[in-house]
């Protein structure tokens, strides 16, 4: 019974000391990529997202903040999540994907360019410490696979979560039809009071090795 007892609490500590440093590794990893700065965000992440890229073949792909993925790896749209760390998250979210890098990380004249904006996702009951974000409503701007064109640097593809405000459901900034380049989610979040985002992720993907 004691053993079982300090064996828990290892787990706990092990548990809240992991969290701890993956919010701060996340937030390390914006910092040494620029990545708040050139998204032109605030970035105190309180919530890990985990994105997930599922695999026609074996195991999803998680985005750790600043992998490298291959192009191919990224084709199916990805899933969301909220570590949930012994808490069932509540509310009701905005995610955003967006790339800082278009066409080049040299020359981003035609950023950001919008992968993904996505509300009404709700976190379903956690399962494994992890909380699926479900939607039943369309994007708002559907996933879009990164495609870096040939000769490209990887470019930085920002994933960011949002608490939903009442403006995003009757906004009209951006629908299916609108030009995914020259976006900003900065400006976005200002014009429909999104606040700063609650948490992140990003990756770096190149074009393919064939392109
Ligand atoms: C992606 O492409 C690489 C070769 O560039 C290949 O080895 C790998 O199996 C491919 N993965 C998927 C998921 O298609
Ligand atoms: C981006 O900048 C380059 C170099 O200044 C220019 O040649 C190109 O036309 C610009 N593209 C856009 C979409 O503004």
């Amino acid at each position: 019974m004691r053993f079982l007892a300090i064996l828990t609490s290892f787990v706990s500590v092990c548990f809240v000391h992991a969290q701890h440093t993956s919010l701060n590794q996340v937030k390390q990893a914006f910092q040494a990529a620029k990545v708040a700065a050139d998204t032109m965000i605030v970035f105190n992440p309180s919530i890990l997202l985990d994105v997930a890229f599922p695999q026609a073949v074996g195991p999803a792909v998680k985005v750790r903040a600043g992998v490298q993925l291959p192009r191919n790896e990224t084709a199916i749209p990805p899933t969301f999540s909220i570590v949930a760390n012994g808490r069932q998250p509540r509310g009701e979210f905005v995610v955003a994907m967006v790339d800082l890098d278009a066409p080049t990380p040299q020359m981003p004249n035609i950023s950001q360019f919008r992968h993904f904006l996505g509300g009404g996702f709700i976190p379903l009951k956690a399962r494994d410490g992890l909380s699926l974000l479900s939607n039943s409503t369309p994007a708002v701007s559907e996933f879009f696979q990164p495609t870096p064109p040939a000769g490209s640097d990887p470019h930085r593809y920002v994933f960011l979560l949002y608490a939903q405000s009442k403006a995003f459901a009757t906004q009209t900034i951006v629908d299916p039809t609108r030009s995914l380049e020259f976006f900003s989610i900065s400006q976005f979040a200002r014009d429909v009071g999104l606040g700063n985002p609650l948490g992140g992720t990003f990756m770096r993907v190149g074009p393919d090795p064939t392109a």
